[in-house]
């Protein structure tokens, strides 16, 4: 799977730290679109889709929380507590967030605005997707 952890450079002084994100520099891709998550409610999991082009680097700048991906293939769960680390999700991936704690606030960049038509929101047309190698046959052109 294509995913990876970026560590992100803390600029940290004696009044604290500072993390800086730029595009096609700690962001491998031009971020068009900012979105996050807090106040996610005990034992809530979210996501549940997959992404035909969307890249995305998720970072948990407060508290912490899990992600669940899937390539149809492998199965991962990885761990983000930390506001200096990016978990890289390209497109092609399943993914389902959980185990967030009361404080977890869960910021997502994204290579492109939002476009609904870029959802896999089915997880067996997901995998129908990946295993034809994005080519979905909808079932109204059969
Ligand atoms: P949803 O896709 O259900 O979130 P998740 O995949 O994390 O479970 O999104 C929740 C709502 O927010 C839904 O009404 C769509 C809206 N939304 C936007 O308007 N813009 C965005 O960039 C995103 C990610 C969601």
């Amino acid at each position: 799977m294509n995913d990876r952890i970026i560590l992100f450079q803390p600029h940290g002084d004696e009044r604290g730290q500072l993390v800086a994100l730029e595009e096609f520099k700690e962001i491998p891709f031009r971020i068009k679109r900012v979105y996050y998550m807090y106040d996610t409610v005990k034992g809530v999991s979210r996501g549940f889709h997959a992404h035909k082009s969307l890249q995305q680097i998720l970072v948990c700048i407060h508290g912490s929380c899990k992600i669940k991906l899937d390539d149809g293939k492998e199965k991962k769960s990885i761990s983000l507590n930390k506001p200096y680390e990016g978990l890289y999700v390209p497109n092609d991936i399943w993914r389902e967030m959980y185990d967030f704690s009361p404080d977890a606030v869960l910021m997502v960049l994204a290579s492109e605005l939002y476009d609904e038509d870029d959802y896999i929101r089915n997880y067996d047309d997901f995998l129908e997707y990946v295993n034809n190698h994005g080519n979905i046959v909808s079932k109204d052109e059969v």
